[in-house]
This record gives C-alpha cells, sequence and structure tokens, in this order.
C-alpha cells in the first residue's frame, strides 16, 4: 500500500498540519476557528455540566496518521499528556499499511441493563419473567422513541439466580441495542422504566436498576500484519513474542502490557469525548473473564515470519448523545476521523490500540523505550526554555548526547551557538 497522503505531517508547521487536517476532512472555516482557537468550552458552558466549577483545563490535541482501517484512510485525533504516544501510533500504523492496515470488526451496540431483585421466589419468578418478556421489552421500548423508531431498542429479557451474604436474588438483564449512542443514559431509564413491572411480575422488591459497564455484548476484535523486515527482523519479532508470552502468563506484565494498549484507546476517547472510564473498567474486566488477568492482544507469527497481532476489547462508544453535542471540540475532532457509526469509531479505536501495543512492545524488545522518551522530553525541555523551532533539533541532540537535558542546559546551548 502506497505512504499516506499526509506522510512528513510532523515535520509541518502547526498551520501546515492544520492545512493538512482541513483538506483531509474538509472542515469548514468555522472547524478551523474552532481548531485554533483551542477550541474548549466556556465557563458557563462547563458549569452546566459538573458541579462546583471553577474553569476549564485544556490537554494537547496530536493526530496519528498512516492509519488504514479496513482499507478506509484515517487521520486519528488523539487527546494525551504522555510523549510518544502520537508517534508510536503513527509509526506502528505505518509499519502496518504495508500489508494492508487494520482489518476490524464490531460486534452490534448491545448494552446490558440488570434489575436487582430480592425477597423473591426465584424459582417461580424465573418462568414468570421469561413468560412476560415481550410485555416488559414493550414496556422498555417505549421509554425511546428514537431507538424504537429505528428498531432497536431492548431486545431480549434473561435473568439469572445469585447467592449471597444477603440472600439469594434474582438478577433480570435487558440487552439493548443502543446503535450510535454509548446508551448509559437510555439503559438506565430502561432499567428504571420496567422496575414496578418486575415487581409486579416476581412479587418481589427490586433494588438496583442500572447499566452494567462489563461491556461482553460489544466487542470489537481485529488484526493487522506488520512486516518482518520493517520490524526489525527476525531476532526483534521473535523477542515481541517472548514479551507478549511474559504478558500472556504473568498479570504484573499484563497489566504494563494493557496500559500500553489503553495508551492508545484512551487518547483516541478522550478526544471525542467518551466515558473513558467505561472502557477501561470493562477492558480491564474483559482481561481477567478466564479467571486470571491477561493480554488484551495477542502477537504471533505468519508462515512468512511477518508478526500477526490481534486484539478484542470491549468498547462502548458513540457518537450522538452527551457531550458529543455541545462541546465544539469534539464535534470537530469527530469530524477529523470521520466516523459514521458507533460501530466504526470502535473498529478505530480497537485499531490504536492495537497500534499502540506493538510501538511499545516492539520499543522495550529492541532498543528500551527510554531513548525515544527522552528524544521527546529533550524537545519539550528545549520549547519551553525558549528554543526557536528552527534550532530544537541542534539543541535538543545535543543535550542527549551530553547526557544533559535541563532547560538551563538548553538556554546555556542556545546562548552559546554550539
Ligand atoms: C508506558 O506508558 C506504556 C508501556 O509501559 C507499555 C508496555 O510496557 O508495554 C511502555
Amino acid at each position: 500500500m502506497a505512504d499516506s497522503p499526509t506522510s512528513r505531517f510532523h515535520e509541518k508547521s502547526r498551520e501546515g498540519r492544520i492545512d493538512v487536517v482541513r483538506s483531509f476532512a474538509r472542515l469548514s472555516k468555522e472547524d478551523v476557528e474552532i481548531l485554533k482557537s483551542n477550541g474548549g468550552i466556556s465557563f458557563a458552558e462547563a458549569d452546566h455540566m459538573v458541579e462546583n466549577v471553577i474553569g476549564t483545563f485544556s490537554f494537547p490535541l496530536g493526530i496519528a496518521t498512516n492509519f488504514v482501517i479496513n482499507g478506509k484512510e484515517y487521520l486519528i485525533p488523539m487527546v494525551i499528556e504522555e510523549s510518544s504516544v502520537v508517534a508510536a501510533a503513527s509509526k506502528a500504523a505505518k509499519i502496518a499499511r504495508k500489508h494492508g492496515g487494520f482489518t476490524m470488526e464490531s460486534d452490534e451496540s448491545y448494552s446490558i441493563g440488570q434489575i436487582q431483585v430480592v425477597d423473591v421466589n426465584i424459582k417461580s419468578a424465573i418462568p414468570k419473567v421469561l413468560k412476560a418478556s415481550k410485555r416488559i421489552l414493550k414496556l422498555a421500548n417505549s421509554k425511546s422513541k428514537t431507538l424504537s423508531k429505528m428498531n432497536k431498542g431492548a431486545k431480549k429479557v434473561t435473568c439469572k439466580k445469585l447467592e449471597t451474604k444477603s440472600g439469594t436474588m434474582l438478577v433480570v438483564e435487558l440487552l439493548i441495542d443502543v446503535g450510535d449512542a454509548m446508551g448509559a443514559n437510555v439503559t438506565n431509564t430502561m432499567c428504571e422504566g420496567v422496575a414496578p413491572l418486575i415487581e409486579e411480575i416476581t412479587g418481589g422488591r427490586t433494588v438496583l436498576k442500572i447499566l452494567s459497564n462489563y461491556s461482553t455484548k460489544r466487542l470489537v476484535r481485529g488484526r493487522a500484519i506488520f512486516d518482518k523486515e520493517e520490524v526489525g527482523g527476525k531476532q526483534i519479532v521473535d523477542n515481541i513474542i517472548h514479551a507478549y508470552n511474559f504478558a500472556a502468563n504473568d498479570p504484573y506484565r499484563a497489566v504494563t502490557h494493557n496500559k500500553g494498549v489503553m495508551n492508545g484507546i484512551i487518547a483516541v476517547a478522550n478526544s471525542i469525548g467518551q466515558d473513558t472510564r467505561a472502557i477501561e473498567a470493562a477492558s480491564h474486566a474483559f482481561a481477567s473473564k478466564d479467571g486470571r488477568y491477561t493480554s488484551l492482544t495477542r502477537w504471533k507469527k505468519d508462515k512468512n515470519g511477518n508478526l500477526v497481532g490481534e486484539i478484542e476489547v470491549p468498547m462502548p462508544v458513540g457518537i450522538v448523545g452527551g457531550i458529543i453535542n455541545v462541546h465544539p471540540m469534539i464535534r470537530v475532532c469527530l469530524k477529523i476521523l470521520g466516523v459514521k457509526s458507533a460501530k466504526e469509531l470502535a473498529c478505530v479505536i480497537g485499531a490504536v490500540g492495537l497500534a499502540q501495543n506493538f510501538s511499545a512492545i516492539r520499543a522495550l524488545a529492541s532498543e528500551g523505550i527510554q531513548r525515544g522518551h527522552m528524544r521527546l522530553h529533550a524537545k519539550n525541555i528545549a520549547i519551553s526554555a525558549g528554543v526557536p523551532r528552527d534550532k530544537i533539533h541542534e539543541v535538543a541532540s545535543k543535550m542527549i548526547q551530553e547526557n544533559n537535558v535541563s532547560v538551563t542546559r538548553a538556554k546555556e546551548i542556545l546562548n552559546s551557538g554550539d
């Protein structure tokens, strides 16, 4: 596959980068103004969102380049404070595009709502609930005209029995197709809406009525092939597989391995206003689904010795509702991303998670991560020392060579004209 039409993005000025993004995503003048104005929300808007507001708070917005996912080119906004993450994602995507990029697929956006019932005769309650499924679903769906119109909404009722220290309880679960929304609100509304009917049917008492964040019915999965030569040769490919097997077998390593995956997932999710806590909670629970915490990705070699990466992870995300409709920068980021559905968004985020994991373990399995980190750190230090743009590379390189990275040294190098 040819180089990305947006290659050498990092070498451009801010204006140049915005211009590439503008023409790629067909941004309007107003969108560009939002990007240039650092596009936050006003105090008044923030004050409506949460409580006790005293201001707003900004983060770097970077663009990951080179991504081809299911044959489509993407520029991917990432909001993150950690250096190297955006560069690492872009580099991984560049290597992956040689063999066609990322092949991803996503489940339908099913959320799970739970209604807890206590003081109940479970044995007789379960068949009664299942028999009344249609009535329960009808009532649930009456709570969302939007989903009903799209033929989405609550689709199935299931029951489970829990033996607990506070007695045997029934949990009634609603499986809800939430379409292009993340769906927490509608799920909670439906659960609360059907609770009185469940009480009437079971003769029990409902306590909690709430979405489950263990989003096992909205998984994204996919793979990419990383060419062995571009990865750095057979030895590094083999080391990456050793690194994977370390994570696959040791929870202490797996948590760090998955933290690398999350660097990518959460940075993209941040840029488009997703509930990142929901993604994190679901992902880590999913990593333990077989009884022991393990890697969210898998790595192996194909018959040609190329590295093959796979990921499977819950992705409760949406492109409508919540902050998405209110925050100007999120609206522009979504436009840059160009996704048309929550499922497409899930595919993009999953691909970035896999890319990020590839770059992290490739660095760890070869030169280590500190060299790359130091390079960016030195650049950041040079910038904060007031080094002009055209001298940043030179000053940063000298500080690394001398193993002396500090604002004082950056100023000295600049002033001495060395
Ligand atoms: C750092 O933010 C993430 C890594 O620790 C991930 C990993 O160790 O795989 C580099």
